[in-house]
C-alpha cells in the first residue's frame, strides 16, 4: 500500500445508505487500498474494509470483537450506546461464550428445517396482502406488502399480539441511528422507551401465562436462570427488529432492481427455478446492511499489509465486498443468472452469521415469486429518480409505487 493511501480520510456519512448509487464512493476507497481510513460522521474516525477476501477473513478472526466495550478510549458515541442502548446485551455485540449461550438458546427456531415448517403459512400472509390491493391495479409494494409482511411472520413466530403493535419500523431507526445530534439523542431514548413499555408487560404476560411461542421459551429459559432479565429484553427486541426492516429491504430492494432492469426480470419470469439463486443476487447487488458490521481490535491486527492498533473501530463493509471486482465478474450488473459465484455476504459471516437468513430467504422467495406470478405487468408507477429511501443506516425503499392490470 502506497504512503498516500493511508493518509487519505475518506468520508462514508450515515445517509450513504440513501444514495441513489453508493456504490462508486465504495469502489473509490477500494481503489485506494481494500483497508482505509474513513469518516462516519464529524467525531468519529474508523477503519473499513471493502474487499470481500478481507471482509470474510476479518469476520472469521479472533482479534475482533463486536463489543464496543471491550476498546480502550471509546469515542463518546459509541460509550453512550453501551450505557442505554437495550440492544448491546444482545447476541449481537456478545463474544466467546457469552453469544453462543444467547445465539444457542433461540437457534433451533431458526434452522432451515423449521423454516420449511413455516413456508405455508408464509405462503397465506403473502397472498392475502396480495388480494387487499389485486383488484386496484396499483399500490405502495413497500407500506401495503414489503413491510407488513415479515412482521406478520415475525409476529407469529415470537408471540407478539397483533394488536397495539408500535410502529417497530420507525423504533428501529430511533434506535439504530448513531446518537450524534441532540435530535437523534432524543428520538433514541423515545424510541428505547416506547420499545421497553411494549415488550416488558408482554414479557410479564408470557411468564404468567406460557403459550406456543419463543417468547413464551425464552421465559422458560429465563426462569432456569439461562437467560438474565435484561437480556431477556434485548432478546426480544433484537428478534423483532433484526428481522423486520431487513426483510422488507430486501424485498423492495429486490423487487425495485428487478423493475429497473427489465430483461433480467424478463429471464426470471420465464425460469422460475432461478428464484434461490436470483434471490441472493439480489442480496450482493442490492443488500440492506449497505455500510456494513462493526468490529472492535482488542490487540494489533494485521490485515492486508495495514497493521490496525488495539482499541480501534472497524466497519467490515458487506455491500462493498458484494461487489469487490476481485471476486464478482461485472459486480456492478444484476445478473438473476450467475453461476458459480462466492457466497455473498448480506448476512454477514463467521460465528455473527445472520441467525434469520432461512427466514429472511423464505420469505423474500415467497414474495418476490408470488409478486411476479400474479402480476405479469407490474411496473413502477412514479420515475425511478423521484423514489425516496428509508431514513436510517439501512439501505431500504421509503415508497415503491406501483401500477398493475387490476384483478377481478
Ligand atoms: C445478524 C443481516 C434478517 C436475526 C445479522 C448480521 C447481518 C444480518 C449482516 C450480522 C451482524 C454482525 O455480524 O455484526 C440480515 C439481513 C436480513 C436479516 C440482510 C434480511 C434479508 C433477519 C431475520 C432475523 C434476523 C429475519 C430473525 C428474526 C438476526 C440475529 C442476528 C443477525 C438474531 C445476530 C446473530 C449473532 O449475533 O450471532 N443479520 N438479517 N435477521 N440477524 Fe439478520
Amino acid at each position: 500500500m502506497s504512503e498516500q493511501s493511508q493518509t487519505i480520510v475518506h468520508d462514508v456519512p450515515v445517509n450513504v445508505a440513501q444514495q441513489a448509487d453508493p456504490y462508486p464512493l465504495f469502489e473509490r476507497i477500494r481503489e485506494q487500498g481494500v483497508v482505509q481510513r474513513v469518516r462516519l460522521n464529524p467525531t468519529l474516525e474508523v477503519w473499513m474494509i471493502t474487499g470481500y477476501d478481507e471482509a470474510v477473513s476479518a469476520l472469521t478472526d479472533p482479534r475482533l470483537s463486536n463489543s464496543p466495550v471491550k476498546v480502550n478510549g471509546l469515542a463518546e458515541e459509541m460509550a453512550h450506546q453501551e450505557r442505554t442502548n437495550v440492544l448491546m446485551a444482545s447476541m449481537l455485540v456478545a463474544d466467546g461464550d457469552d453469544h453462543t449461550r444467547l445465539r444457542n438458546l433461540v437457534s433451533k427456531a431458526f434452522t432451515a428445517r423449521r423454516v420449511d415448517r413455516l413456508a405455508p403459512r408464509i405462503q397465506e400472509h403473502t397472498d392475502a396482502f396480495l388480494d387487499a390491493f389485486a383488484a386496484r391495479g396499483s399500490a405502495d409494494l413497500v407500506t401495503e406488502f414489503a413491510l407488513p409482511l415479515p412482521m406478520a411472520v415475525l409476529s407469529e413466530l415470537i408471540g407478539i399480539p397483533a394488536e397495539g403493535q408500535p410502529d417497530f419500523a420507525r423504533l428501529a431507526v430511533g434506535l439504530i441511528m448513531p446518537p450524534n445530534t441532540p435530535e437523534r439523542l432524543a428520538k433514541g431514548a423515545r424510541a428505547r422507551a416506547e420499545l421497553v413499555e411494549f415488550f416488558e408487560p408482554l414479557i410479564a404476560a408470557r411468564k404468567a401465562e406460557p403459550r406456543d411461542d419463543l417468547l413464551s421459551a425464552l421465559c422458560a429459559a429465563q426462569a432456569e436462570e439461562r437467560i438474565s432479565d435484561r437480556e431477556l429484553l434485548s432478546m426480544a427486541i433484537l428478534l423483532t427488529l433484526a428481522g423486520h426492516e431487513t426483510t422488507a429491504s430486501v424485498i423492495a430492494n429486490g423487487v425495485h432492481a428487478l423493475l429497473r432492469n427489465p430483461e433480467q426480470c424478463a429471464v426470471l419470469r420465464n425460469d422460475p427455478t432461478l428464484l434461490p439463486g436470483a434471490i441472493e443476487e439480489l442480496l450482493r447487488y442490492e443488500g440492506p446492511v449497505s455500510r456494513g458490521v462493526a468490529r472492535f481490535t482488542v490487540e494489533d491486527f494485521e490485515i492486508a499489509g495495514v497493521t490496525i492498533p488495539a482499541g480501534e473501530m472497524i466497519i467490515v463493509g458487506l455491500a462493498a465486498a458484494n461487489r469487490d471486482p476481485a471476486r464478482y465478474d461485472r459486480p456492478d450488473i444484476l445478473d438473476v443468472a450467475r453461476r458459480e459465484v462466492p457466497q455473498q455476504l448480506a448476512f454477514g459471516h463467521g460465528a455473527h452469521f445472520c441467525l434469520g437468513a432461512p427466514l429472511a430467504r423464505a420469505e423474500a422467495r415467497i414474495a418476490i415469486g408470488s409478486l411476479l406470478r400474479r402480476f405479469p405487468d407490474l411496473e413502477l408507477a412514479t420515475p425511478d429518480e423521484s423514489l425516496a429511501r428509508r431514513e436510517g443506516i439501512l439501505r431500504g425503499m421509503a415508497t415503491l409505487p406501483v401500477t398493475f392490470t387490476p384483478q377481478k
